[in-house]
């Protein structure tokens, strides 16, 4: 499904025809010396324009099954550069239960991370140690520990902190994966560390190896900087090493951000599923990142469940069935403080993991204290205690509230 907007002097009929055309197995001229019938059987067609929505269904002979860079190269290529159109965007993709078989789709999912990380009740709590950039490897594994102690479930790597010169990817995860064990032992609860393998594809592969030999459980990667080839490799690999893969969307904005243009975050969700992604950001509505509410909990819908009529007539999405590949564990992030904490739930429900970066390490009495803050907001909300109320008898929420109060970042 595409908004589309045709350019001067091109009709609607057009400017459809040659999106069809174009993302199949057409071009500019329209006819072809070589298109015969066999070829033109297999040709995109428009079905349904209503107003600036066109539907356009593709024959499955198009397409390499197991390839999303085939599959992008058609419907998501080309066409976003055609004269003929003012404004282009993909807004959804339905997938056949032929195509759908070709991936594997997340290895864990949502009851897979609750079982190895043994939480079932709760969201999972996770916060990313800032700056984002800078620290070395001692700084860092101070962080990450004191944010575990606190009560944190998990340690996330920023998006952009992968092997730099203050901080080797191979030490920095041998060391935080060791301090993982001890805070284990020490709290009595799971503890996991999204390592981020962001890299060349060789490279990402080595990291993955290295985190499963290290005793890691999860993987991070920024799918669309390292691009859907590999990021399928890397889900490959993880299937052997046995790792999740917590995916990052850093650099979506760049073509999901336009309303009128480019490819929406929806779809890109979908792909992320299919690949094999575990857990997807998604967004917060509330935080420093846009994403409107009906955007999100439309996301949300989609990557967990397994039959997805479109439930919101408001959203121009399509219907899909997921058959046998696993829901995905939405993640909350970006701009995030414990006091947002119920908003995020009461939205987002049960199944989510909630990132506070800045919301954590800002906080005024020190990392530890902040990453209790968290835990006590998560822990009040679960036990359907305002925050208010549990800041009274719990002081590093208390200070939380001092601090942030109800205020939604920008
Ligand atoms: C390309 O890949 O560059 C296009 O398919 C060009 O095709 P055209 O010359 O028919 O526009
Ligand atoms: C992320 O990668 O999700 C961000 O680093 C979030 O950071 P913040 O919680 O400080 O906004
Ligand atoms: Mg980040």
């Amino acid at each position: 499904m595409f908004y589309f907007e045709p350019a001067r002097g091109i009709s609607v009929k057009e400017a459809v025809g040659r999106v069809a055309a174009e993302s199949s197995n057409g071009t500019w001229s329209e006819t072809l010396y070589g298109s015969l019938p066999h070829i033109r059987k297999i040709r995109g067609r428009a079905f349904e324009i209503k107003g600036d929505y066109v539907k356009i269904a593709y024959p499955i002979e198009l397409f390499e099954l197991g390839s999303i860079p085939q599959l992008m190269s058609s419907v998501a290529g080309n066409i976003f550069g055609m004269k003929a159109i003012n404004n282009l965007k993909l807004l959804d993709i339905e997938f056949s239960r032929k195509y759908i078989k070709s991936f594997r789709g997340p290895q864990f999912g949502i009851n897979g991370i609750r079982k190895f990380m043994k939480i079932y009740n709760r969201p999972l709590t996770c916060t990313v140690p800032k700056p984002k950039l800078g620290m070395n490897i001692i700084e860092y594994c101070d962080a990450a520990y004191k944010i575990w102690k606190g009560g944190v479930d998990i340690v996330k790597t920023d998006e952009n902190m992968t092997s730099q010169k203050f901080i080797n990817f191979y030490k920095n995860t041998e060391k935080m994966l060791n301090i993982r064990n001890k805070v284990e032992k020490e709290t009595g609860e799971r503890k996991t560390f999204l390592a981020n393998v962001t890299s060349e594809t060789k490279e990402m592969l080595k990291r993955a190896k290295f985190v499963a030999d290290n005793g890691g459980e999860f993987v991070m990667i920024d799918f669309l900087t390292a691009g859907f080839a590999g990021f399928q490799t890397l889900r490959d690999e993880c299937q052997d090493l046995g790792l999740a893969i917590h995916v990052h969307r850093a650099f979506h904005a760049a073509f999901t951000r336009n309303p009128k243009h480019g490819v929406s975050m929806l779809t890109l969700a979908k792909l992320s599923r299919l690949v094999g992604g575990d857990t997807l950001h998604i967004g917060t509505v509330i935080g420093k990142l846009v994403g409107k509410k009906d955007e999100v909990l439309m996301i949300e819908h989609e990557i967990e469940h397994q039959v997805e009529p479109h439930f919101m007539t408001k959203q121009h999405v399509l219907n899909q069935k997921w058959d046998n590949i696993k829901p995905v564990l939405p993640v909350s992030s970006g701009g995030l403080h414990p006091l947002l904490v119920s908003q995020i739930i009461k939205m987002l429900g049960n199944d989510i993991m909630v990132q506070c970066g800045g919301g954590v390490l800002g906080h005024p009495s020190g990392i530890e204290a902040g990453a209790m803050a968290l835990r006590q907001a998560m822990d009040a909300t679960s036990n359907n205690i305002s925050l208010k109320e549990y800041a009274k008898t719990h002081i590093e929420l208390k200070v939380a509230l001092g601090k942030w109060g109800f205020s939604r970042p920008i």
